[in-house]
């Protein structure tokens, strides 16, 4: 086949139209509801036992954010008038090949991972009364209170072994308790969609709606009248595993290489964990329905990195960083038509992702406001929505194709988002006025690592 030809045919597989856009949108929607009453869904709308904070919460609290392999560890003080300052912030990888250390896989145990992480504390200054920490795990969890969720599944292909079906609270504090830690008292385990919603609704208003759009993608909403307790509670969508969006062969041949094949379909559709598999394999298909000579390095493409997916969207004719990513990754001569040609598909699967995640998030606003009366904020973290060249774009007009023209829908960057509403998971659970010891402590100088003004800065000086 011709190259022109099989690029048309391969973007026009990744194209979704606005009455297709439509049905995901309103199959979510009733997943959701499905899910909320108990009913079969692949949504499991998980409650957090938490609701939004009004801005108003203050005290310190220490953080993990525990949301892939990278894991942060920070200690926050909130000063009750919708500021929060951030010191201490460590990050840690649990896997490091030049150590030789994997922590993600079934070599290793709940234990370990959970004693690894907590050694990452020990630095930070004791205070005499308990020290209320809260840590985003970003796996599907039974929530049974704000401080006690059970390990339902892991995602984001982690395996670590003895972890499923435990207390993630008990392990963690065991982990602080192995590494002496026993001031550190675990008062909130939350997802990081639920982080994202309490760090960017105690920042600013309106903010009723969070996701992660990163290695991982997720949602979370403020349900106003939860079943469970009939007052207002955040629910944990879990909306990587929704199933009802139309499947091109690609996303079904990559589903089958998963370790969970059937699972997270529209968390493998959209995430950046996938996104550089599916165009790894679609570039392969194009070099070979076209005849091109496909080199080694082609042929044996696992992921195309999300710096290098970065690139190619961010180039202009004629093309000469994709030229170069090209030679150099595969060894592989290209034409200036070529590099365009392989430009528009790359866009057109990452602005499929974008649209998917959109059509849900319309679900999501008609769910809370079926006359669309209200504003709403969708504060949003990850490498998706933050770096893709126009993914934030694409949303944004996805969102207006659905919702129209005049809807009251706004995302915001929340970078960094779920570390904040760990703490303020974690004060919310023991009062603001019972997390009064003072951090840094009187008289003792504590450098401070980073953003010493307000996380919130970051987040409203980058609205999209
Ligand atoms: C995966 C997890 C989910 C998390 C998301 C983003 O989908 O199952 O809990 O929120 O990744 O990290």
């Amino acid at each position: 086949m011709d190259f022109q030809t099989k690029t048309a045919r391969l973007i026009s597989e990744f194209t979704l139209d606005l009455a297709t856009l439509r049905q995901i949108s309103l199959d979510f929607e009733k997943a959701m509801d499905a899910g909320l009453a108990g009913q079969k869904s692949t949504l499991k709308m998980l409650p957090s036992f938490v609701g939004l904070p009004t801005g108003g919460e203050y005290g310190s609290a220490l953080a993990i954010d525990f949301g892939g392999t990278n894991v942060r560890t920070m200690n926050v003080n909130l000063d009750g008038n919708r500021g929060a300052r951030i010191n201490n912030i460590r990050r840690i990888g649990l896997k490091n090949p030049v150590l030789g250390r994997d922590l993600t896989t079934e070599e290793s145990t709940g234990e370990e991972l959970f004693q690894f992480i907590a050694q990452e504390l020990k630095d930070i200054p004791k205070s005499t009364k308990p020290q209320p920490l809260g840590c985003t795990f970003s796996f599907p969890c039974d929530q049974i209170n704000l401080k006690s969720a059970k390990l339902i599944n892991w995602t984001k292909e982690f395996k670590t072994r003895d972890t499923v079906g435990r207390e993630i609270n008990e392990l963690l504090t065991s982990g602080l308790v192995y590494q002496s830690l026993e001031h550190i008292e675990v008062t909130a385990i939350i997802n990081d969609t639920v982080g994202t919603l309490l760090a960017g609704s105690y920042q600013s208003a309106n903010v009723d709606i969070a996701a992660i759009c990163g290695t991982g993608h997720n949602a979370c909403y403020l349900e106003p009248t939860h079943p469970l307790t009939g007052a207002p509670m955040i629910v944990n969508i879990e909306s990587g595993n929704f199933d009802g969006i139309p499947q091109t062969r690609f996303d079904k041949e990559l589903d089958l290489t998963t370790y969970n094949p059937g699972s997270q379909q529209m968390e493998k559709m959209v995430s950046g964990r996938y996104l550089g598999v599916l165009i790894g394999r679609v570039l392969q298909e194009l070099y070979r329905d076209t005849g091109l000579p496909i080199s080694a390095q082609l042929a044996e493409l696992r992921s195309i990195s999300g710096e290098d997916i970065d690139n190619i969207l961010l180039d202009v004719a004629p093309f000469e960083t994709i030229a170069k990513i090209f030679k150099e990754r595969f060894d592989t001569e290209t034409t200036a038509e070529q590099r365009q040609a392989i430009q528009k598909i790359i866009r057109a699967i990452s602005e499929r992702s974008a649209r998917i995640v959109a059509a849900t998030f319309a679900g999501i606003v008609r769910h809370i406001d079926s006359a669309g009366e209200r504003p709403h904020v969708i504060a949003i973290d990850g490498s998706l929505y933050e770096k893709i060249p126009k993914y934030s774009e694409h949303l944004q007009n996805a969102l207006r194709e659905l919702l129209g023209q005049q809807n009251q829908v706004r995302t915001i960057l929340a970078k960094d988002g779920s570390g904040l509403g760990a703490a303020v998971a974690a004060i919310l659970a023991v009062g603001s006025a019972d997390t009064n010891f003072c951090y840094p402590s009187p008289g003792t100088d504590v450098p401070e690592t980073t953003m010493s003004a307000s996380p919130l800065d970051d987040v409203s000086s980058k609205e999209q």
